[in-house]
């Protein structure tokens, strides 16, 4: 049976940079489970459709597809801010959740781990994973590391405006009723506050090994 390492945190905590260092080392699969909710954005602001028409939007889940998925269009402060808010619509999330369930058995012949980022996985999506890690840090340095990933594209970064809309997108995450950003019971908790991403990484591999 493969294994699935569940890797919950709020918005840029550095879970996806983690789950690919760890894809890398261990030969699994992952899914970034904010693309999906980015995916359904994109559609929602390309076909204009009203951010309280939740049936519209929860009917964007159709047009998901692995193209849309790897569009580079899904990181934008606009498709952030748009994620978030549908994020908390509940007939979406139940879509989306069939289509997070079925990742893993993709690889049941084949692999040996998977990995699921998101906010919800190891509460949620698989409560019953092998390994769930929580990572966690502040609001503020969780801005600095948006601000030099926005450095790196050549864009000047505003980091007061970058602390807001990661505060906003807490305060969405980890209040809305339906799946709210929270640690499993059972979850490793780290907070990489004060950790570069090697220390946070060498911290994950021990769990896993
Ligand atoms: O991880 P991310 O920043 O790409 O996610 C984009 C948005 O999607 C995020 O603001 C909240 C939502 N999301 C969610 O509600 N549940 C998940 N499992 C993953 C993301």
């Amino acid at each position: 049976m493969v294994k699935i390492i569940t890797i919950d945190g709020p918005a840029s905590v550095g879970k996806s940079e983690i789950a690919k260092k760890l894809s890398k080392r261990m030969s699994a699969p992952v899914l970034f489970s904010g693309r999906l909710y980015r995916a359904v954005a994109l559609e929602v602001i390309n076909r204009k459709i009203d951010l309280k028409d939740e049936k519209k939007i929860t009917a964007c889940v159709a047009y998901i597809n692995e193209n849309s998925l790897n569009s580079k269009k899904l990181y934008s402060s606009q498709i952030d801010k748009v994620s978030s808010q549908i994020s908390s619509i509940k007939k979406l999330r139940s879509k989306l959740v069939s289509y997070q369930k079925k990742f893993p058995i993709k690889y049941s012949k084949t692999k040996k781990y998977v990995i699921i980022e998101g906010r919800d996985i190891g509460t949620v999506i698989f409560p019953k994973a092998k390994y769930k890690i929580f990572m966690w840090a502040s609001s503020e340095i969780r801005a600095k590391r948006r601000a030099l990933q926005i450095a790196k594209t050549k864009k000047t970064p505003n980091i007061s405006q970058i602390h807001k809309s990661i505060l906003a997108r807490d305060n969405r995450d980890m209040t809305r009723k339906t799946a709210p950003l929270i640690p499993a019971a059972d979850s490793y908790l780290i907070d990489t506050t004060f950790l570069d991403i090697e220390q946070t990484f060498k911290t994950i591999i021990k769990i896993v090994k």
